[in-house]
């Protein structure tokens, strides 16, 4: 049977660091589904609809990865893609208390899905989608953040 895992978040942007996330979790699972968490009391520095295009024209040539844009718990969303798993990255131990918390949470609301926490490698620990959004309004290139060949004023 394929094995389906999400990997939730909000993405603006996605980076490079997601990337090495999700290249890592494709040695698990069958099928990736970036799921785009729509928080609507929060406007972003990109539209979710953008964040989906980004994440979409980058695995454009790879059939096992997609973006989907949800609201509502993560949970309802994996049950409702057929995932088995919630992929996660932690960079350090800031992630990890936050990560914990939201594992306990899920394993409650859904006891059949697994949390699968990743490592994010070492070489893009440091990067994050607020240091991204901080640079750009700085009026800095982040190309150093983002995957290769993501030109991010096409999304903006
Ligand atoms: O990239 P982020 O901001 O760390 O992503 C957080 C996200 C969207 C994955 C998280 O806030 C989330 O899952 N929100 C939806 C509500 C939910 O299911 N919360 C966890 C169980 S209560």
């Amino acid at each position: 049977m394929e094995r389906i895992a999400i990997f939730p978040g909000s993405f603006d942007p996605f980076t490079r660091g997601h990337a090495a996330l999700v290249e890592a979790a494709l040695k698990l699972f069958d099928r990736m589904v970036i799921g785009i968490g729509h928080n609507l009391s929060k406007r972003g520095l990109l539209s979710v609809e953008n964040r989906k295009r980004l994440i979409d024209d980058l695995y454009a040539a790879d059939p096992r990865v997609e973006a989907c844009i949800y609201t509502g718990l993560t949970g309802d969303f994996a049950q409702a893609v057929g995932a088995c798993a919630i992929v996660r990255g932690v960079r350090n131990t800031s992630d990890f208390e936050y990560e914990r918390t939201m594992e306990a949470a899920n394993r409650r609301l859904y006891p059949s899905l697994t949390t699968v926490v990743l490592f994010t490698p070492a070489d893009v620990a440091d990067i994050s989608a607020s240091t991204v959004r901080e640079v750009l309004a700085f009026g800095r290139s982040a190309e150093e953040f983002l995957p290769a060949g993501i030109d991010i004023t096409k999304y903006l």
